[in-house]
């Protein structure tokens, strides 16, 4: 279609190096970009600047992100300051990185907090959630809000996944006209096309696993309670938790190791699930040799029925024997 002319034509002229000193921020992971910050290679500013840059160019065809938050630039002169001055946040490893957040979870600055709803556009919340106090906390620099499905796909059983009124309809990177699937399809675009380092979002049923695996992206789903729900826009307590989508299993578990943990604000949940946080976090048990030696199962009936004689077939067969 024209629209994917249109991708193809921009990708190419993306600046694949933007610092003096040949640092590649396109596909960068946190230990990539931390590492880049420690030896001068790379600024917050000229990340989130790059980031900025993307969005503006990719985001008219591609409809994951709602809105870019202005104090972004600002965000990341202080983490620059804070690092030159290796002030102690600073050791932390999401300091300086740009995150994209989830439309219903709520954000106390310059950015509406919407569901990606008209209904909601203006008011103003409370506070931050929860699981934004900790990312602030440790240095993560808000970057902006990303599309969703509308009201996490609560608004009609009928309405497409990844539409919402404020967003338009969020398109796959990979293969524009298929679903990019949802709620949390923005943050799986977001993710895939390389328009934000890390990202976070919601899942009620599937609504992160959905566009993780449509986007060819890493979501994690947490015990309920593990991360806490307060001030994010709720569909049901006893299914709903917030978690991150990225690029990686590792930047996926440096994000959730930030936000986990007990929040008087959702003080029952969050109590139960924090006894079985392991001292140190979750990255300890991160091994790049996890899958050897394991058996998996593949169940193909009735799961690849409806795709028999397509192309996803031999896809899905060929990405197995890589894993294997
Ligand atoms: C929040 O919504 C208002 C409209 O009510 C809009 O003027 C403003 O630009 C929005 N904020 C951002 C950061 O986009
Ligand atoms: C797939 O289609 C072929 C013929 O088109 C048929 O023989 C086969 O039984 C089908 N398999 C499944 C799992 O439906």
């Amino acid at each position: 279609s024209s629209l994917l002319l249109i991708l193809l034509a921009i990708l190419p002229s993306g600046s694949h190096i933007i610092t003096g000193y040949g640092f590649s921020i396109r596909e960068a992971t946190i230990d990539d970009l931390q590492l880049a910050f420690k030896q001068n290679q790379l600024t917050s500013r000229q990340l989130v600047d790059f980031y900025i840059g993307e969005i503006r160019k990719l985001n008219p065809v591609l409809h994951g992100v709602i809105e870019v938050n202005p104090d972004a630039l600002y965000e990341a002169d202080k983490a620059d300051h804070e690092r030159n001055a290796k002030a102690p946040r600073s050791l932390s490893g999401l300091h300086g990185i740009p995150i994209l957040v989830k439309d219903t979870i709520g954000t106390k600055d310059k950015l509406n907090t919407t569901a990606d709803s008209f209904a909601l556009l203006g008011s103003v919340v409370p506070r931050d959630a929860g699981v934004v106090t900790k990312l602030r906390n440790a240095g993560a620099i808000i970057l902006g809000k990303a599309s969703l499905s509308e009201w996490a796909n609560f608004m009609s059983l009928a309405a497409p996944s990844g539409f919402s009124a404020r967003g338009g309809q969020g398109k796959n990177p990979y293969v524009l006209s298929v679903t990019p699937c949802g709620s949390s399809s923005g943050l799986a675009i977001l993710a895939a096309a390389n328009l934000v380092a890390v990202a976070l979002g919601t899942e009620t049923d599937g609504s992160i696993l959905c566009p993780a695996n449509f986007n060819s992206v890493v979501g994690i789903k947490p015990t309920v309670g593990l991360t806490s729900r307060a001030g994010v826009i709720p569909v049901s307590p006893r299914q709903d938790t917030i978690r991150p989508i990225c690029r990686t299993v590792t930047d996926a578990v440096y994000v959730l190791d930030a936000i986990v943990g007990f929040d008087p604000r959702d003080n029952e949940a969050t109590k139960a699930a924090s006894v079985f946080i392991p001292q140190g976090g979750y990255r300890q048990f991160l091994n790049e040799n996890g899958l050897k030696g394991k058996r998996m199962g593949v169940v193909r009936e009735p799961f690849l029925d409806s795709y028999n004689g397509t192309s996803a077939i031999p896809a899905f067969e060929h990405h197995l024997n890589v894993l294997k």
